[in-house]
């Protein structure tokens, strides 16, 4: 039997020169299909978007994220499990932020926790590492910010852009993450960021410099019509479930199934 990737393997990807390949996996049945081929499955809270049709991630719940989290972690063995924290599980005090990622490591059996946010958040990181829970940084463009930022853009144009992305990471890295994901930012600054921290930067829309890559998986699959413009689409499962609907309504509305 396969063991399960550690924080530390995910790191020494990033001294072997090795990309870290990541997906996002909501479910059992998908984070079954992924485990083998993967270093890292994020439950990312974007399933409150992709899977729940809600408008962005703030209404997802610590208890919505333990159910999936539990779910991927049962469907996989091989691939480091990572559960994002949702808005306002974190952000009160230091104390609730390791009491709510306590409880997700515990009840998910998930090897870490994703927080967004950079120099605001890093004495929060460093106490939670400090008491052993490891932690995934998420710095660049973070979607729980959206309300501030005015939407989903890219980031780093500016200098002032720029400059708070390279703090974020040093802080987030000085704070004890293992790794953190940059995500929606120009590809020069992505470069940049990644040439100077030690620990390995899982990029996302972020160009091809970074030292892994994660996409929401049903946006790689196909899945929806409309996905952000950096996202390559690997196959058209949207196309063949309807496919298969229609040939199946087709075939009861005639008789021909069953047989
Ligand atoms: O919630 C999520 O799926 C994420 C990825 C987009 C990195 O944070």
């Amino acid at each position: 039997m396969n063991k399960r990737k550690t924080i530390h393997d995910i790191i020494s990807l990033k001294s072997a020169g090795k990309p870290v390949v990541c997906l996002t996996a909501y479910t059992f049945p998908i984070a079954r299909m992924l485990d083998e081929q993967v270093d890292l499955l994020l439950v990312g809270d974007s399933l409150g978007m992709v899977l729940y049709g809600y408008d962005s991630t703030l209404t997802v719940s610590v208890e919505l994220m333990i159910q999936h989290g539990k779910a991927v972690v049962k469907g996989s063995g091989n691939a480091l499990v990572v559960v994002d924290m949702p808005f306002g599980s974190y952000q009160k005090s230091k104390e609730q932020a390791f009491e709510n990622c306590g409880r997700v490591l515990a009840e998910t059996g998930a090897q870490a926790v994703k927080l967004e946010g950079g120099v605001e958040i890093a004495d929060t990181i460093k106490h939670i590492v400090d008491l052993g829970i490891p932690v995934m940084g998420h710095v660049g463009m973070k979607p729980q910010h959206h309300n501030i930022y005015g939407g989903f853009a890219v980031q780093g144009k500016t200098e002032e852009s720029r400059d708070k992305i390279m703090d974020d990471a040093f802080a987030v890295q000085k704070a004890g993450a293992f790794s953190f994901v940059l995500e929606h930012v120009t590809n020069e600054v992505a470069a940049e960021v990644c040439a100077a921290v030690k620990i390995p930067v899982i990029g996302i829309g972020a160009g091809n410099q970074c030292d892994g890559q994660v996409l929401v998986v049903d946006d790689m699959i196909g899945m929806f019509e409309k996905t952000p413009k950096f996202v390559k689409r690997y196959a058209d499962v949207k196309t063949e479930i309807e496919n298969a609907v229609k040939t199946y309504a087709g075939e009861v509305r005639s008789r021909k199934f069953p047989r």
